[in-house]
């Protein structure tokens, strides 16, 4: 039977309890859902910024506690500065917490004849701009010839990213270009700051040119160089402008700074376990878009390499082992020519920089390591940033092939990028489901769908229609809705679901049945009245969730005053 004619009808889950009537149509509907449910997958992904799923309760432990380490700032007794940039990892990771975000650092140091000469003795190469005390700011020297910006990256699912077998990495090396397509990506072999002496080195896999194999090193370097807590890996703080005798006088605090709490980890161990169990953003479509296959004809994918697996070793949590991600990077070095920014890191050269992760790049702005494709619309930023790929360099033909692409071409690539961080439901693109977006899920109900329409973000089980089984996934998404799974006509179907199916009329479009009773929003004790005694039980819950009644988590003066509208009698 045609199941596109069963949007119309009303479904239940597996789990509920009979009785329940259903017309031969809806019997003959659900009988197939059912059994479509049962195969469908219909969970959603994450949003960006959640944990990884599958982590045990004292892994989700570690996550929250690292969560609160990395959104503390640091003050001076707790080790900030003397010379710093911000207090604290959040302050430029924030969009979402642990990922990316707008602020960007500078680094200096000398050109000599084109080669970049790294001047640690004037306080290169990163910039410290700020500092405990005006007397310890560091500016850059008038000797410095070349300046770089780097704009914050993000942290997302890096427990996945750093269980990237090495050997995987350097399978798509081609130093030497010998396919001939102009692209010679290389590893950047780097040596971890915890790896004991003689250890092999790692392919570097973190930071604008790779310079970094794991998240520990990061977290310890960055605490170190971006706040000024000198740690276990990173124990002796930066003089301001290699100014050691000015180091002297303005720093009071002992080093290394960073100490075990009593469950015997530093902050920097904190912070590690919070971005390794960051999970992957999401991508919705999950797959099949035509402008996928846009971005792979016009040579993105020999460096936006879509799909890797991680390690399927025991050491690792199961939450990370053996797992597909989806971050779009070959994570190897590539000479993008004229984008090149002078600076030469470790073995990375002037000219080089690592393929970034395009996973959740809808949300990034400004987009390329020095923020030149910034602000506008998506389409606006994302073009700007590709056509830097070129003129030379090993993006150049990839640049020339998206100039000449057709519109049309042009604009399915567009939608697949804005694709790479999407949650399901999030029509309109503002990262929370909600009520809104549901009246755009209804314009969709019962249409038939495809990866490249727009009624694709709703069509969760991705099989081509957007039916009950997708409405019923958004019943347990919706975001800022005081009662999802009412169920006001008592069919043992949620009313939003009645409300897509079209069996349920909600002309005012408020996610409320027009002949369902207003709730008697207010009427703690039930007694049909919101009066006096009411107001006692909100009064005594302020602070916390147990007189909430605007779904925001909390008791305060918005709940007040909506217990006030509905004071009196409730008909
Ligand atoms: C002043 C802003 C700032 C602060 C504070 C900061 N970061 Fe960063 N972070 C950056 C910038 C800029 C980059 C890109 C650096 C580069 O590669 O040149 C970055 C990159 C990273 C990366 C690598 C991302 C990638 O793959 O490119 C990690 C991991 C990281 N930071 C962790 C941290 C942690 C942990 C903290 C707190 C201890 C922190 N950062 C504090 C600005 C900041
Ligand atoms: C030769 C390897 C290579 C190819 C081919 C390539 N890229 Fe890139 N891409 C990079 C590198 C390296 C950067 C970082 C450049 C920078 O920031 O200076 C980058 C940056 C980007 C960015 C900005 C990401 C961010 O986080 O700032 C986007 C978007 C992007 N590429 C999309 C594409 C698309 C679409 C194509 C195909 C038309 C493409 N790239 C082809 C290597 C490549």
């Amino acid at each position: 039977m045609d199941i596109a004619r069963c949007h119309f009808v009303s479904f239940a889950g597996p789990s509920l309890e009979p009785p329940m009537q259903y017309s031969p149509l809806a019997l003959a509907c659900v009988m197939p859902l059912l059994s479509t449910l049962a195969m469908a997958d219909v969970t959603l992904q994450p949003k960006a910024g959640a944990p990884l799923e599958g982590l045990s309760l004292s892994q989700m432990e570690a996550f929250t506690i690292g969560s609160l380490s990395y959104q503390t700032p640091l003050t001076i007794a707790t080790g900030l500065g003397p010379a710093f940039n911000k207090g604290g990892c959040m302050s430029c990771h924030a969009n979402p917490l642990g990922g990316w975000g707008a602020i960007a650092v500078t680094r200096f140091g000398m050109d000599e004849k084109g080669e970049f000469v790294d001047i640690p003795e004037l306080g290169g190469s990163l910039l410290q701009a700020e500092a405990i005390s005006q007397a310890c700011r560091e500016v850059i020297p008038p000797e410095a010839t070349v300046t770089a910006t780097r704009i914050t990256n993000s942290s997302l699912a890096f427990g996945m990213i750093e269980a990237i077998p090495d050997a995987s990495i350097s399978t798509n090396e081609d130093p030497t270009d010998s396919n001939l397509d102009g692209i010679s990506g290389r590893v950047h072999w780097v040596l971890p700051l915890e790896a004991t002496a003689g250890s092999p080195l790692r392919a570097g896999r973190f930071g604008w040119k790779a310079q970094v194999a794991t998240v520990l090193t990061f977290s310890g370097d960055a605490s170190r160089n971006e706040m000024g807590l000198t740690n276990r890996l990173v124990p002796t703080e930066t003089a301001p402008n290699g100014d050691e005798l000015l180091l002297s006088q303005c720093d009071s605090v002992a080093d290394p700074e960073d100490f075990a709490d009593v469950n015997g980890k530093h902050f920097i161990d904190r912070v590690t376990d919070f971005q390794r169990y960051l999970g992957p953003p999401p991508q919705t479509p999950k797959s099949g878009m035509s402008g996928e296959s846009v971005f792979n004809a016009a040579g993105c994918a020999s460096c936006h390499i879509a799909s890797w697996t991680t390690a399927n070793s025991k050491g690792l949590e199961s939450a990370l082992r053996n797992k597909t991600i989806r971050p779009y990077s070959d994570f190897l070095l590539h000479d993008m020519g004229t984008l090149g920014d002078g600076v030469q890191q470790g073995d990375a050269t002037e000219q080089e920089f690592r393929t970034p992760t395009l996973w959740n790049l809808r949300s990034r702005d400004p987009m390329l390591h020095n923020g030149t494709a910034a602000g506008g619309l998506f389409a606006d930023r994302v073009s700007s940033a590709i056509l830097a790929h070129g003129p030379f360099g090993e993006g150049a033909a990839s640049a020339a092939a998206f100039e000449a692409l057709s519109a049309s071409d042009k604009s399915s690539l567009i939608t697949f990028l804005d694709s790479l961080g999407r949650a399901e439901f999030d029509f309109d693109g503002d990262g929370v489901r909600d009520l809104e977006d549901f009246t755009l899920l209804r314009s969709y109900a019962g249409t038939s769908t495809n990866p490249n329409l727009p009624g694709a973000v709703g069509d969760v089980d991705q099989n081509g229609i957007v039916n009950a089984i997708d409405a019923m996934a958004f019943v347990g998404a919706i975001e800022n809705f005081e009662d999802p799974t009412r169920d006001c006509n008592s069919n043992g179907i949620a009313d939003l679901v009645d409300i897509f199916n079209g069996t349920m009329p909600d002309a005012d479009g408020d996610g409320r049945g027009d002949n369902c009773p207003t709730p008697c929003v207010g009427d703690f004790n039930s007694d049909g009245t919101v009066d006096a005694s009411d107001l006692a039980t909100l009064l005594n819950a302020w602070g916390t969730a147990g007189g909430d009644l605007n779904a925001d988590a909390t008791t305060d003066a918005a709940d007040l005053a909506v217990l006030l509208n509905g004071w009196g009698s409730c008909t």
